[in-house]
């Protein structure tokens, strides 16, 4: 289990009861109805959950720890840059929208740079997805670690696109490269949720292009947590802000990355 004497403890405790009130908010207004509106598009949505849930998750993080800053997708970033949450308070809006279960709340915790705690929680299951840094990850306090598979073909992989893909395919060219090879690829829509599969070894892998640091710092911890690895397009370590992800079991990265980078004759 956990480490109580970790220094970022509180934060994780926190963080899960962060979760829960976001998924008691996701339930709330499936049940009862909401508003939608748009943000970049008309596929972009925003409904009443989500911007309820950023502002419950807001109010009781910097309740306990006022000295640290935030940085939601909703409401954008404010105070501490050296100690801040990141927080998706509904990953997967096109999903829940839809009554397609398979959306959740993604919160991470960064000092100096560095993710911490991380907290996935799928809202629809009520699976709970967390790790902490040195600690090693863990779903409903059980340790997860990804799968041992090592042949690409055959691994089970997921990949998502942005809602302007559009004006910015750029991640078609690998799908198709990716589906032309006959690799097993899903688009599940709630990237937070697609990394912490990684890290549950659900999935042997995933890939995604312009994602936002809400959408995978959580997540990428889980996914180092968990023994696998996190890089951009090129096999470097990931860095947050980077347009490109992929985060595999750690046995499959190499021929994921190639697969993808290489054309298909
Ligand atoms: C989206 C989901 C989706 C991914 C998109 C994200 P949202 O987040 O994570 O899987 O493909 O790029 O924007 O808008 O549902 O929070
Ligand atoms: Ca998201
Ligand atoms: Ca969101």
């Amino acid at each position: 289990m956990i480490g109580k004497g970790h220094p970022f403890f509180p934060h994780l405790e926190t963080m899960l009861e962060a979760a829960r009130l976001a998924r008691g908010i996701h339930l709330y207004y499936l049940e009862k109805g909401f508003t939608e509106g748009t943000k970049s598009g008309p596929t972009d949505l925003v409904t009443q959950a989500d911007r309820e849930a950023e502002e419950a998750i807001k109010t009781l993080l910097l309740e306990r720890f006022p000295e640290a800053g935030f940085l939601g997708e909703e409401g954008g970033s404010e105070g501490n840059a050296a100690l801040r949450f990141i927080v998706d308070p509904l990953d997967g809006t096109v999903n829940y929208a839809h009554g397609f279960p398979f959306y959740g709340v993604s919160l991470a915790l960064e000092a100096e740079g560095v993710i911490q705690a991380g907290v996935v929680m799928d809202t629809a299951r009520g699976e709970t997805f967390y790790a902490l840094r040195g600690e090693g990850a863990y779903l409903d306090g059980r340790p997860i670690r990804v799968t041992g598979r090592g042949e690409l073909l055959g691994s089970l992989l997921a990949t998502g696109f942005p809602y302007d893909v559009a004006q910015d395919p750029e991640n078609l060219t690998y799908f198709a490269r990716a589906l032309r090879r006959g690799l097993l690829v899903r688009r599940p829509g709630a990237a937070a949720l697609d990394l912490a599969y990684v890290a549950a070894g659900r999935l042997e892998g995933f890939w995604e292009v312009k994602l936002n640091p809400w959408d995978v710092a959580a997540g990428w911890l889980l996914v180092e947590e968990a023994g696998g690895r996190v890089t951009d397009l090129t096999g470097k370590p990931y860095t947050l802000g980077n347009r490109y992800i992929v985060a595999t079991n750690g046995r499959i990265h190499e021929a994921l990355l190639e697969a993808l980078l290489t054309e298909v004759e």
